[in-house]
């Protein structure tokens, strides 16, 4: 609603939904209460797995075109959703991965990694969660929240924000705040 706010005149924004039913019964009253104007309002809720729908946008000429995105959605996918949200903001646009601390599990991930700094590893992760991710979300993923999915999130959250921290395309800052937010601008 902040960014509705700061650039209602001129944005649109999409908001990817695996299951559009909570954006409708959840979401859109808040926006109803905040006073945000309908129907004319430039919010689109694209359903389907948000990596298909990042997929679909980066095979248009939306490549470069957007603002900022915000990666909020099942952990272990951030690597491929930051991939493509690079590819889909316009120089100087910014994306920010909410949750990147995990309930502080991802603190004792780098504690517990024997360099601290593996990128390299980060960098195949990166390439090769493209591929694993789909099959992840055909098959059941451990519940989010359950000791099994913070654990392995952790680990790829650790990773991914280590291979930012390395990243040259972007200038990036991890904010310790909530959960943990990881703000980078496309350079
Ligand atoms: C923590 S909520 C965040 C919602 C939104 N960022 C907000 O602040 O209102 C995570 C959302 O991601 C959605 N989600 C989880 N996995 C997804 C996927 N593979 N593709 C698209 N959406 C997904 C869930 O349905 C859920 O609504």
């Amino acid at each position: 609603m902040l960014l509705y706010d700061l650039f209602v005149s001129t944005a649109c924004i999409a908001t990817l939904e695996v299951d559009t039913a909570p954006f409708k019964s959840i979401g859109l009253p808040y926006w109803a209460k905040a006073g945000a104007p309908s129907p004319a309002l430039p919010l689109w809720c694209l359903s389907g797995s948000a990596i298909e729908t990042m997929q679909l946008l980066a095979a248009t000429d939306c490549v470069g075109s957007f603002d900022a995105v915000f990666i909020d959605a099942d952990k272990a996918a951030y690597p491929v959703y930051y991939e493509l949200a690079l590819t889909l903001l316009r120089k100087g646009g910014v994306v920010a991965l909410d949750n990147v601390l995990r309930r502080g599990h991802v603190i004792r991930e780098w504690k517990h990694s024997a360099a601290g700094h593996d990128v390299a590893g980060a960098a195949a992760q990166t390439d090769a969660a493209a591929a694993t991710a789909a099959a992840a979300a055909a098959a059941a993923p451990a519940e989010s929240g359950s000791e099994a999915e913070l654990k392995t999130s952790a680990k790829i959250l650790h990773q991914l924000n280590v291979f930012i921290a390395k990243d040259a395309r972007v200038q990036h800052c991890l904010l310790p705040v909530g959960d943990g937010l990881l703000i980078a601008t496309k350079l």
